[in-house]
């Protein structure tokens, strides 16, 4: 429920239906003719729960005709239930059309006109339109939208209908979409990142499960055996388990979101990836930030950085990471020689520099235009820097080394330094031997201080080990508070757990930089709005001035100052800032923003509890290089699909 302002409610982009459908690997490209396959009852299971959904987006068409508006809401209830119960299925086979109806949206193509950040998608705009203070019968607005959003959805679901005669749906397509979904409704499901204004995300999260769990008894009626009769009861059981759970807590103020995780979506997610790891061998291997084989993104280790290197990037050893601190600490790196990234990146504030803005190098010594943000785990993020401009670690270190502001050097400059240091030359060998690039190049001190960064990885703060099922990990205090920050207060709607960053869960592939509204200084009188353009700096699209990328909030006690200009000292001025709903009051230029402009209402103690629980997301230990310890809770005879 990101509660998006009015202002966002705007026209739908005309998106092609064939667009929107993705097809698994492997398979032809659209237009290349193509055989239908042979139907599996798992398919048709799908089918005829696209078949419902369709016929409830019908009869929702046919109500938003008439003047009956509770009649139109329970048809809209009833066709939310319908989608969820096929959504985990939907977003494996065709993620572009669960992106149309229910977002986040996909990209836009080159060709459509750039749309608001945050833009809501077919479901999100419908439900508005029926609940909205807006007369349903004669007037112009806004059934007309309704309207044709209605129709666009049935025209969507119809294609991907027809389409599914193509695909193949067999146990193991199925176990993964199940895994995608139980993680989806654990990380954006509780935060109510899709429902509406209705408050049902619970609920609906419960349907999704439900939806899988259907799935699993029709394909447990084929089961050959009794070991795997009893793998496919165990995901029954505990799926029917986890969305009793949410049925049972279903205000989405007061579900225990820990609990939740811990006791009821894990067993879940373990209980899927047992009967996984026997169909492991059919799985192509897979580059994916969540590992094939960790069965839940909060499990230790389940989260691997190098699937955000880029092609050319070698794998990383310790030799490399080695390189690549001593790098880091370099101060030959700089054109003037007299500074390195630990200037500003200083482990002991992790890799912050406490200050609102680092000094330049530039003769006048004034701040760098922004705030030095941590680097832990940073490689997390699909594009870099506040604005989003950098697309890999690689390309974010030669953009610093070249920056005048920065390092007043380049690649280059510190390769050919480096070089004459024999030292080097044999620690890049050592580092990179048998690549072509062995040798100290402008390519090799990149993908050196790449591998570096992305080693700083550190998932074991008490906030982690709660959500592994250790109780004592967090006071109850703090434990209210992460319910906080997923429910009453909002903030897992931007900050995904588990990286708490706009890298979005459970494919950790996109992240959509927002619009918050901060201001140049956080006085009370001081309304003005800071100039930094954000993402609209980059890609000179007006829609998107003032937006900026959603940093994580690990280590956020280590970090302050706060925000991209350091404008905020405090956490509790955080706190206080979304409290009272954002940019609010700010004077012109005033921004259409991403942030609802409600105030939260949290009391003094929510607040308190909600940044006691920020503080329990420290951690600035560097996880040893391990397989995720959860692959030992797997059966030992069987091989793990390797990522
Ligand atoms: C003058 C201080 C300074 C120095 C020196 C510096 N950085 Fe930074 N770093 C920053 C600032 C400020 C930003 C944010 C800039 C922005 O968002 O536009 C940043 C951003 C980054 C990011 C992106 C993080 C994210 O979450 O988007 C990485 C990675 C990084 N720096 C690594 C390095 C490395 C590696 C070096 C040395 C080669 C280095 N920095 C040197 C100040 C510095
Ligand atoms: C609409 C999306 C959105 C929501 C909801 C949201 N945030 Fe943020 N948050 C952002 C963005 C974007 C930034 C970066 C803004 C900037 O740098 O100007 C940010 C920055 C922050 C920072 C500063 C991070 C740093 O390293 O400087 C903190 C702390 C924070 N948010 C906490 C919260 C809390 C607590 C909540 C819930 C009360 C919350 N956020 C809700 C989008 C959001």
């Amino acid at each position: 429920m990101r509660l998006r302002s009015a202002g966002l409610i705007a026209a739908v982009a005309a998106l092609t239906v064939g667009a929107l459908l993705w097809r698994p690997s492997g398979s032809a490209s659209t237009f290349a003719p193509r055989e239908p396959i042979l139907a599996t009852p798992l398919r048709v299971a799908f089918e005829t729960g696209l078949d419902s959904l369709i016929v409830a987006l019908d009869s929702l068409q046919a109500t938003t005709a008439g003047n009956d508006r509770s009649r139109s809401l329970a048809a809209f209830r009833s066709t939310r239930t319908d989608y969820k119960r096929v959504e985990g299925l939907v977003e494996y086979f065709a993620p572009g059309v669960a992106g149309f109806l229910n977002g986040p949206l996909p990209d836009d193509d080159g060709d459509a006109p750039p749309r608001p950040l945050g833009a809501p998608a077919a479901f999100q705009r419908v439900e508005v339109a029926l609940a909205g203070d807006v007369p349903m019968a004669g007037g112009s607005t806004p059934r007309g939208p309704l309207k044709v959003d209605v129709v666009a959805m049935r025209r969507v679901v119809v294609t991907l209908r027809a389409e599914m005669q193509f695909i193949s749906v067999g146990e193991l397509e199925m176990l993964d979409a199940a895994r995608l979904e139980i993680a989806r409704v654990t990380t954006l499901g509780l935060a109510g990142v899709d429902a509406g204004a209705s408050d049902n995300a619970l609920s609906e999260s419960a349907e999704a499960l439900e939806g899988m769990r259907s799935l699993i008894r029709t394909e447990a009626a084929t089961a050959p055996d009794n070991a795997s009769r009893e793998r496919w009861a165990a995901i029954d059981t505990t799926l029917g388990n986890a969305a009793t759970q949410l049925r049972q807590e279903h205000r989405f103020d007061h579900l225990d979101r820990l609990t939740f995780i811990a006791q009821f979506a894990a067993p879940a997610s373990l209980a899927v990836a047992r009967m996984r790891v026997t169909l492991a061998r059919r799985a192509p291997p897979r580059r994916r930030v969540w590992r094939d084989d960790a069965p839940s993104v909060f499990d230790t280790g389940a989260l691997d950085a190098s699937a955000y290197a880029p092609e050319y990037a070698p794998s990383a050893n310790p030799a490399l990471i080695a390189l690549g601190r001593r790098l880091f600490f370099d101060p030959r790196l700089s054109g003037p020689k007299t500074r390195s990234c630990v200037s500003c990146h200083d482990p002991a504030k992790a890799f912050t520099d406490g200050q609102a803005r680092a000094h330049t190098l530039t003769a006048s010594g004034q701040a760098t235009a922004r705030n030095t943000p941590t680097l832990w785990n940073s490689a997390f993020q699909p594009l870099l820097f506040a604005d989003e401009r950098a697309g890999s670690l690689e390309e974010q270190v030669a953009l610093v080394l070249a920056s005048q502001a920065e390092m007043q050097s380049s690649a280059q400059l510190a390769a050919s330094r480096l070089r004459e240091d024999a030292s080097y030359r044999a620690e890049f060998a050592r580092a990179l031997w048998g690549r072509p690039d062995s040798v100290v190049t402008e390519l090799s001190v990149r993908v050196a201080l790449a591998a570096y960064v992305r080693s700083l990885a550190a998932f074991n703060s008490r906030f982690d080990r709660a959500a592994r099922g250790d109780t004592t990990a967090l006071s109850p205090r703090e434990r209210a508070g992460f319910t906080l920050f997923m429910g009453k207060a909002r903030c897992g709607s931007c900050h995904f757990a588990p990286l708490f960053n706009g890298t979005m869960p459970p494919t950790f592939t996109t992240s959509e930089p927002e619009i918050i509204g901060v201001r140049q200084r956080v006085m009370a009188r001081d309304a003005i709005l800071d100039s930094d353009p954000g993402r609209a700096g980059v890609d000179h699209i007006e829609l998107h001035r003032f937006a900026f990328k959603v940093p994580t909030l690990r280590n956020i006690a280590l970090t302050a100052p706060y925000m991209h200009n350091g404008a905020f000292t405090t956490l509790e001025q955080v706190v206080d800032f979304y409290n009272r709903g954002g940019g609010v009051g700010l004077r012109a230029p005033r921004p259409v923003l991403t942030l609802s402009a409600q105030p939260l209402h949290l009391t003094d103690q929510e607040r308190r509890a909600l940044v006691a629980f920020l503080r329990a997301l420290t951690d600035t230990v560097v996880a040893p290089p391990t397989r995720p310890s959860v692959a030992s809770r797997l059966p030992r005879d069987r091989s793990v699909a390797e990522t």
